[in-house]
């Protein structure tokens, strides 16, 4: 059993699913809550072999009442207002900006960057109904919290404004003794990432100072020290977790 309890959303798989079994095994006891119900609480227990206790429970982010009835049933299972929340579950969608529907540009901004302020108000309300203190908040961001890339328009726009709202938050929070931190990952390993080309690893990796790609553990060791009190007096704050990718400028080759 963990002390603390920890929501982390998108943790079905991917980035959200290696943080949510490294909080689980540090001290936390966990709720993975995702659109999709792909594995069971009872999965995961028996997969990862952590301390913490598991709860798989279904949210759409983007929904202001599922997003409430999240926290009702937390509070239902008898568990306690949450201690931290992992803002992670995003969508992407890629092509050129002029043929881009206004659903896909809606959508992706409604889960990415709405989904943040719904699941981080829910959170803080829920927090000063029981005068909580001591929360920690991490959003997933990503190396276009200042960087554009080609063909995802709509997920840049929604990263960049993840950063902002971090420090809007930060601001507002602290009174509540919530920090509030974003993450900003290179390229990360995963099945999702794996899918985009053909060979993912030996595209990013001569890119990137350190000379590979990174994996979800990399970002999830990093989320568990921010939420951690070694960085108790770290808020509004992000970290690049990219080997120094996104830390490169463009410079003409004659230099
Ligand atoms: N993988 C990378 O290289 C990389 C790089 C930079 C940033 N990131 C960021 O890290 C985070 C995780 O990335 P990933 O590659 O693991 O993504 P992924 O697509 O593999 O996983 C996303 C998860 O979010 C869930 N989700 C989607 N919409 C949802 C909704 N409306 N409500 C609840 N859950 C929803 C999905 O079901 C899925 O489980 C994202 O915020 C992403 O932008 C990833």
């Amino acid at each position: 059993m963990g002390s603390r309890l920890a929501v982390v959303t998108g943790a079905q798989r991917g980035i959200g699913q290696a943080i949510a079994r490294a909080l689980a095994c540090s001290e936390h006891d966990v709720v993975i809550a995702d659109l999709h119900a792909q594995n069971s609480a009872s999965w995961f227990r028996e997969h990862w072999g952590c301390r913490g206790r598991v709860y798989c429970l279904k949210v759409d982010v983007s929904d202001e009442s599922s997003v409430c009835s999240l926290f009702d049933q937390i509070q239902t299972l008898g568990l306690p207002v949450p201690d931290v929340l992992i803002n992670n579950a995003a969508t992407q969608v890629w092509g050129p900006l002029v043929d881009m529907s206004l659903d896909d540009w809606n959508r992706t901004l409604s889960v990415n960057i709405t989904g943040m302020f719904l699941m981080t108000r829910e959170y803080a309300r829920r927090r000063r109904e029981v005068s909580a203190t001591q929360g920690a908040i991490v959003n997933m961001g990503s190396g276009c919290n200042h960087l554009a890339f080609p063909n995802l328009a709509a997920y840049v726009s929604s990263k960049g404004a993840v950063e902002m709202f971090t420090k809007a938050a930060s601001l507002e929070l602290g009174e509540q003794g919530i920090r509030v931190n974003c993450i900003a990952p290179g390229a990360i390993e995963t099945d999702r990432t794996q899918s985009e080309t053909d060979n993912y690893a030996d595209s990013w990796s001569p890119l990137t100072p350190l000379n590979r790609v990174g994996t979800v553990n990399d970002v999830a060791k990093a989320v568990v020290a921010l939420v951690g009190e070694n960085m108790g007096f770290v808020s509004g704050e992000t970290i690049r977790v990219d080997g120094g990718l996104f830390g490169r400028s463009v410079w003409p080759e004659a230099y």
